[in-house]
């Protein structure tokens, strides 16, 4: 092989190598002039500096600077590397302003800012923020974004971004824009932005405190009517979040958008999330139960992401199961309380044995917080968010639900408005549910599927069951140790 033709070595990123962010950005406001074959992007960042290097590195993919400006100069103290924009910075508080052009219909890997059927929509995680404008886009820098956004009005009749809408009115030849303030701190990665030509089915939510949420799910014209079960469902998770969990909503608006392309399942954007419409549209004539079952539990999923995920978000991708594991947990805890628990939990032990199972066995076996990797996005896997969610649930099972409640209400009280480890939440849950779990850590470090073998004897009217446990070598994990499971156990006379 010509060495001088191979393709760059991939970078590959270590769990253990994480340090802080050497720049926070406490404060951003976004500019968007919008156009489906062109948008100008006009941001500008509050930063603060949060450890000693003179210079911010804002990571951009496919972007080119059109103006950069510190403290409202236009300067030359800035330059490209890799694909990122550096700029050095003299004091402790800068505002960076900052103007790119991006090409939403051109923009195929639907992420960051893309085109779809005539609108406008956005994906930004894990890393599509930086497709979009240059940022430090990692999950532990946290803002409060002002997003203004100016378009022509036939095109863009609707024009929604996270939070509440703070201002909106008409432009010249035919724009009209719109002011958005998304009061809690999040990561660009939750950042959403979506224009287009939309109806909404409206109805309300009274929280457990007495606030009146708007609740919309935005369709296309002629979709509506298939947005009921959505609707319900999505009612039916902010009470359930508020009596199980204790976990209230937070704005007084929650936006839901359906769009026809769109890589994921859906996206927990604060206060807009993004669903394929295969989730969110159902009609009875062609809708089957399990299409009914499946928008149930991904309207739940994406809204009990507000707490598990985006109020307590995580510090690292490698922390990726502490929101989605303990989510998926939560969704499928909600679904045994809405149908048959039963059925629903035969149903997921189904998908657990179908999809991650061979997984675990397979050359891609990973940890539920895997060590190191090159590609974040292909560790979005039935691993990180099944058996994330298994892990989690053996938690529940050793201590009981009141004691696990205590664990978790412990979570979200010492880490809300944080961005947090795996390690955190097993210390919450240690220490509010009162148990070791040093053994249990395990669970996060080791990959493969344990294979238990039981075997049960009775003599002179004494059973004696006993267990063997086999953790089979993973690639890159040759021996392993014996992992704690809670075994259920009941005996029946004749
Ligand atoms: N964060 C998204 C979700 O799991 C990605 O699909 O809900
Ligand atoms: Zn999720």
């Amino acid at each position: 092989m010509d060495i001088s033709s191979a393709p760059p070595a991939p970078t590959i990123t270590h769990r253990g190598d994480y340090l802080p962010p050497e720049w926070l950005v406490p404060e951003v406001s976004l500019d968007f002039a919008l156009g489906l074959e062109s948008t100008v992007v006009k941001a500008a960042l509050q930063v603060r500096r949060n450890g000693a290097s003179p210079t911010i590195r804002l990571k951009g993919d496919a972007l080119k600077a059109e103006a950069v400006t510190v403290d409202g100069v236009p300067t030359n103290a800035w330059r490209m590397d890799d694909g990122d924009l550096l700029v050095d910075l003299p004091g402790e508080a800068h505002e960076i302003g900052i103007e790119t052009r991006i090409a939403p219909a051109a923009n195929t890997q639907l992420m960051g800012l893309y085109a779809s059927n005539g609108m406008l929509c956005t994906q930004c995680e894990a890393e599509g923020f930086r497709r979009i404008t240059f940022f430090p886009d990692r999950p532990d820098v946290l803002s409060t974004y002002r997003v203004r956004m100016s378009g022509d009005k036939a095109l863009f009749p609707v024009l929604l971004a996270n939070g509440n809408c703070t201002a909106r009115g008409e432009g010249e030849s035919g724009a009209h824009w719109a002011e958005w303030h998304d009061p809690w701190p999040k990561p660009s990665y939750l950042f959403a932005l979506v224009a287009g030509d939309l109806v909404a089915n409206h109805d309300t939510f009274t929280t457990c405190s007495g606030r009146t949420v708007d609740l919309n799910i935005w369709v296309r014209e002629g979709d509506q009517d298939r947005t009921g079960h959505a609707m319900q469902a999505l009612k039916h998770s902010m009470k359930w979040d508020e009596e199980t969990f204790g976990r209230e909503y937070d704005l007084d608006l929650f936006n839901v958008v359906a769009v026809s392309d769109f890589n994921m399942g859906a996206m927990e954007n604060k206060g807009l999330n993004v669903f394929n419409t295969r989730y969110i549209l159902a009609d009875p004539d062609t809708a089957t139960d399990a299409d009914y079952d499946g928008i149930e539990s991904v309207v739940a999923h994406e809204y009990f992401h507000n707490w598990s995920g985006n109020r307590v978000t995580c510090r690292d991708w490698f922390q990726l199961s502490l929101k989605e594991g303990f989510t998926v947990l939560r969704d499928q805890l909600f679904s045994q309380d809405m149908g048959s628990a039963a059925v629903k939990r035969i149903e997921d032990v189904r998908v657990l044995r179908a999809a991650q199972f061979p997984e675990d066995s397979g050359p891609l076996a990973h940890p539920i917080r895997p060590d190191s990797y090159q590609e974040i996005s292909n560790f979005y896997t039935a691993t990180v968010y099944n058996k994330g969610a298994e892990v989690i649930r053996m938690m529940r099972t050793l201590v009981g639900p009141e004691r696990f409640r205590a664990g978790c209400d412990l979570y979200f009280a010492r880490h809300d408005g944080e961005a947090a480890t795996c390690e955190d939440f097993v210390k919450a849950i240690e220490d509010g549910a009162g148990i070791d779990l040093a053994q249990f850590r395990l669970w996060y470090a080791q990959a493969g599927t344990p294979k238990v073998t039981a075997h049960l004897d009775h003599e002179d009217n004494v059973a004696t069951l006993t267990l063997r446990q086999d953790v089979p070598a993973t690639p890159g994990q040759a021996e392993k140790q014996p992992m704690v499971i809670p075994l259920q156990l009941a005996l029946f006379d004749s």
